[in-house]
């Protein structure tokens, strides 16, 4: 067994609802420039208790109870943040002590950016086949308005906060995983060689022609490896940062708008949050049925990309 089933998901949203009516009283914007670039009306913002850790936590502990699990049961924890509110202890070792996951098993932070989420994934794969052990936690977690500027309209409109979970089964039904990377600067936020405040800053433009090549590319090469097509997909669950990002994919194609699943209408573009937020909706929903097949692919900044098909268990 090599390949990996969803069994459970979780997700957690913070306090502060921001709309882009909010925000046109902030900076010099409007519903509309957001709505047509975009997609994006609201999202959520993190209030001042709430960070990365905190939202992980809820939502990997909403995943286990789902899951049925006991948390002895989970062999590896994962975490795919690039606003981890520490540098350590890591988000995955902030969840693993409020979980009460066995010290005895790896837990870790991953950053690929909008991709981490597919990256975590692989991750987590690796350790249960190299240490053993049947089930991973998986979270995507961000507090990306801590890293922005929210006086610079043309990145505060697009971020918003967010974690999703999910629980995984090592299993014997179709999975294929594809990882990228191109170093490059177009998306950059700071670190601790930046004095004073380096708040995310990105070339808009060169990211989006670099998503709506990554994108279609991804997802053929896991239909490819695992020899399924779109019809064989119940949902494509793409990062959510743009909705025409995804239009222009699915017109390149030629594939049913239905299955393409958004709601950056609602969350705004959560980085490593934005795919498992998005399959715990449609869990939540009823949406994401047992034995569905799901693909999900990311992309963004250093820039990463990666796609995975993964069956859900329910
Ligand atoms: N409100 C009003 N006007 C704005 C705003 C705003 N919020 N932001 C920028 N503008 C202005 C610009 O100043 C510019 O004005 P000018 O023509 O007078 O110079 C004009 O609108 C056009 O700006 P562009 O940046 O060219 O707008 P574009 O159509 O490219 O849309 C956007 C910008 C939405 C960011 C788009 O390029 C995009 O979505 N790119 C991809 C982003 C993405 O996918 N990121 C994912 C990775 S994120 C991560 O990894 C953390």
């Amino acid at each position: 067994m090599n390949g990996l089933q969803l069994i459970a998901t979780g997700g957690a949203l913070p306090g502060r609802t921001v709309t882009n009516e909010d925000l046109s009283r902030v900076v010099d914007t409007s519903d509309e420039w957001i709505t047509t670039r975009t997609g994006i009306r609201t999202r959520h913002w993190c209030t001042e208790g709430e960070s990365a850790a905190t939202l992980a936590i809820a939502a990997a502990r909403q995943a286990l109870e789902r899951s049925g699990l006991a948390p002895e049961q989970i062999a590896c924890c994962v975490c795919a943040t690039l606003s981890a509110p520490d540098a350590t202890p890591s988000v995955a070792c902030q969840v693993q002590r409020a979980l009460g996951l066995p010290e005895d098993r790896p837990a870790l932070d991953v950053n690929a950016a909008c991709s981490g989420f597919v990256y975590g994934t692989a991750v987590a794969r690796g350790l249960l086949t190299t240490l053993g052990g049947q089930y991973a936690l998986v979270v995507g977690c961000e507090a990306l308005s801590r890293l922005m500027d929210p006086t610079d309209r043309s990145t505060c409109v697009l971020f918003g906060d967010g974690a999703g979970a999910a629980v995984y089964a090592l299993a014997d039904t179709p999975f294929a995983i594809t990882l990228g990377a191109r170093g490059n600067d177009a998306i950059h936020a700071g670190g601790p060689d930046r004095a004073g405040s380096a708040p995310i800053t990105m070339d808009g433009k060169a990211v989006f022609r670099f998503a709506v090549d990554a994108l279609p590319k991804s997802l053929n090469k896991v239909l490819a490896e695992t020899g399924l097509t779109l019809d064989d997909l119940g949902w494509v669950v793409c990062h959510q940062a743009n909705s025409r990002i995804i239009d222009h994919c699915i017109k390149h194609l030629n594939a049913d708008p239905a299955k393409f699943y958004k709601n950056m209408d609602r969350h705004g573009n959560t980085s490593a949050a934005s795919i498992p937020v998005a399959l715990n909706e449609l869990a939540e929903a009823g949406k994401l049925t047992p034995g569905q097949r799901v693909a999900c692919i990311g992309f963004g900044g250093g820039l990463t990309w990666g796609g995975m098909i993964l069956t859900y268990k329910g």
